[in-house]
């Protein structure tokens, strides 16, 4: 049976991720750990995996931000981060957020399509740094210096400017 709720016991998760993520990304995450909301998802008592998320102003609007995701390698392609996703987005929607954001490197094909299937639009950063105002900004806001795509899924009808610039769609 499938549990998802707001973590109590951090070190377990950090545990789990110190399996998914690199040193880097670890380092990061225990960093973001101290301002973000952890989720936990346990399968059958076990923890199975996590989201860390942010809400926080993102180019003028109210952002819900997947700062992490993972799921236990043996338990993948369950639909577990799909479960997981969808609780954290139900926590941005509690908290009236415009959208919800997330970002990857282009190496991370799984990120990736699991972001596409879970309706999120995909933009390429370099793109977006080169054709809007604020690009930079943006990637400040979201902290994806190390990131190339950029995922953002509407939970309210609000019009956010970056839509329009076709030519910084991801496929
Ligand atoms: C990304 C991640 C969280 C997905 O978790 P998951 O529980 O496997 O995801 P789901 O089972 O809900 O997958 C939903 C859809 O995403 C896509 N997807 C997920 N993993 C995929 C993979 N390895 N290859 C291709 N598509 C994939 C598929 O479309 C899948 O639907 P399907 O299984 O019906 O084809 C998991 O792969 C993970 O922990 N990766 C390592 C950490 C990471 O990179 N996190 C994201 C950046 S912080």
């Amino acid at each position: 049976m499938i549990r998802i709720e707001f973590s109590k016991n951090k070190d377990n998760v950090i545990n789990l991720a110190s399996k998914i993520f690199s040193e880097f990304d670890l380092y990061w995450f225990k960093y973001w750990l101290n301002n973000g909301k952890l989720i936990e998802c346990y399968y059958d008592n076990s923890l199975v995996g996590f989201c860390l998320v942010l809400i926080r102003p993102v180019i003028g609007i109210k952002g819900g931000i997947i700062m992490y995701i993972g799921v236990k390698e043996s338990h993948r392609r369950k639909g577990i981060g799909s479960k997981i996703l969808s609780f954290a987005e139900n926590y941005f929607i509690l908290h009236k957020c415009d959208s919800a954001f997330a970002t990857t490197r282009i190496e991370n094909k799984a990120a990736i399509s699991f972001f596409l299937k879970n309706n999120y639009k995909g933009f390429l950063i370099d793109c977006l740094i080169r054709r809007m105002e604020n690009g930079f900004k943006l990637v400040r806001d979201l902290h994806a210096y190390e990131d190339d795509i950029l995922f953002i899924k509407k939970l309210k009808n609000v019009k956010i400017n970056l839509y329009e610039l076709e030519e910084c769609y991801f496929l």
